[in-house]
């Protein structure tokens, strides 16, 4: 958090409001969001498939009509693709790399595939970049008395969509005035 904060606040170079144009300044931020999309995507198993034809997959037989689902969120926690880290939340695994959720790299799936994939991906993601930007720019954020980082509970609840398990407590502290 502090590493994205300070990013941006130099970015913006005495600005006090921040606009969509300002956006592409932060590239860590890009990261961040990534890294989060990665380790906790909004659709963990997609939308369910119907296999149309009978097929078989790595050894499996998939008969014709079957429901699939695709574990999008076992993918981007998949020590085959991301290594033994692969449970840490760690944006700069992204820095120079080519791997993007546009639907090409399989083990990063977060708005699918496919002619499925998800179409609102653009306004999806600008909705996501304006208001973190702007949450980060404005306030710091602690954890509230007494809590530590160990005690946060980062797991989702199982489900279509992925809601957290526990709700998250944070005090805001504001740094630049609205
Ligand atoms: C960060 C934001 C979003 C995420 C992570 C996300 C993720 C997804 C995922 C995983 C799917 C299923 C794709 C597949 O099964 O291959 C999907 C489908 C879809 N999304 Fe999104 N989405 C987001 C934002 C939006 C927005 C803003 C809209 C509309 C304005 C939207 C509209 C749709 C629609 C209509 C489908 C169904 C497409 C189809 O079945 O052909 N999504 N999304």
């Amino acid at each position: 958090m502090e590493k994205v904060q300070k990013e941006m606040r130099e970015a913006m170079q005495g600005k006090t409001k921040l606009e969509e144009s300002d956006i592409p300044k932060f590239s860590y931020l890009n990261l961040v969001i990534k890294e989060t999309l990665r380790l906790h995507p909004p659709g963990p198993l997609l939308v369910p498939r119907v296999c149309s034809e009978t097929c078989e997959v790595m050894g499996y037989r998939v008969p014709a009509g079957a429901r699939v689902l695709i574990n999008a969120f076992a993918l981007g926690r998949d020590e085959q693709y991301w290594g033994s880290d692969a449970e840490s939340f760690k944006p700069e695994r992204f820095e120079g790399s080519s791997v993007d959720f546009k639907g090409f790299n399989y083990e990063f799936i977060p708005f699918g595939t496919g002619r499925r994939i998800c179409p609102g991906m653009t306004f999806g993601l600008s909705s996501v970049e304006v208001s973190l930007a702007n949450l980060l720019f404005h306030f710091d954020w602690m954890l509230s008395q007494g809590m530590k980082i160990e005690d946060l509970d980062m797991m989702e609840n199982s489900g279509l969509s992925a809601p957290r398990r526990s709700p998250l407590l944070v005090l805001a502290k504001p740094i630049i005035p609205l």
